[in-house]
């Protein structure tokens, strides 16, 4: 049985096999979790970043963590919310479950998620929230190395959205 649980914090503080970041499609860095995660890993994460050629969106690209305490970044890359009619929940759900294909494919025991493409992407929080849960569940249901999933929350509001998510039986 994996664990989930949604806590509000810092993800470039915590000490997980994997963070997952919020990324655009050239994986050079930008503003949010995305610069935030740069910052804490250190100049080798771009450089290594340059070398993966870019990620389409609902994909997602592994690399080492360098100075986070996380072992690895899976850099994934949310839609942009055009107001739901551009397969945008599709997509979402895509990069979801593209980073813990990726991490299963490791053999990884616990993963953090930031609330993908609610910040600058502007996706709308509860929805959004609505999509990460299921889709993790749902990739869960088959068995795979993954002990522990977190939803790391940035704002009081977040955690709020996904701890009432998870304390629902799934559907
Ligand atoms: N730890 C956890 N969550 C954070 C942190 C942090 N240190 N910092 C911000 N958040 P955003 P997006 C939350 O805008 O919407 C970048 O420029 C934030 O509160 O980082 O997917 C990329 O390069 C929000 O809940 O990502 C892309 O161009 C969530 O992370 C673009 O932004 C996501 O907000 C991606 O936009």
């Amino acid at each position: 049985m994996t664990m989930l649980r949604a806590l509000q914090g810092d993800i470039t503080r915590l000490k997980v096999d994997a963070i997952v970041n919020a990324a655009n499609s050239s994986l050079l860095g930008g503003g949010g979790v995305d610069g935030a995660i740069h910052r804490a890993a250190g100049p080798e994460l771009l450089q290594e970043c340059r070398s993966l050629g870019g990620c389409p969106t609902g994909q997602a690209r592994l690399t080492h963590g360098y100075r986070l305490p996380a072992k690895f970044v899976i850099h994934t890359v949310g839609p942009v919310w055009h107001g739901g009619t551009k397969n945008e929940a599709g997509l979402l759900a895509s990069c979801y479950r593209a980073s813990l294909a990726l991490a299963a494919s490791r053999q990884l025991a616990s993963i953090a998620f930031p609330c993908i493409s609610t910040g600058v992407y502007g996706y709308p929080p509860e929805q959004a929230a609505d999509v990460a849960v299921a889709a993790v569940r749902e990739f869960l249901r088959t068995p795979r190395s993954l002990q522990e999933v977190i939803f790391c929350c940035f704002s009081a509001s977040d955690l709020a959205l996904y701890r009432a998510r998870l304390a629902q039986e799934p559907a």
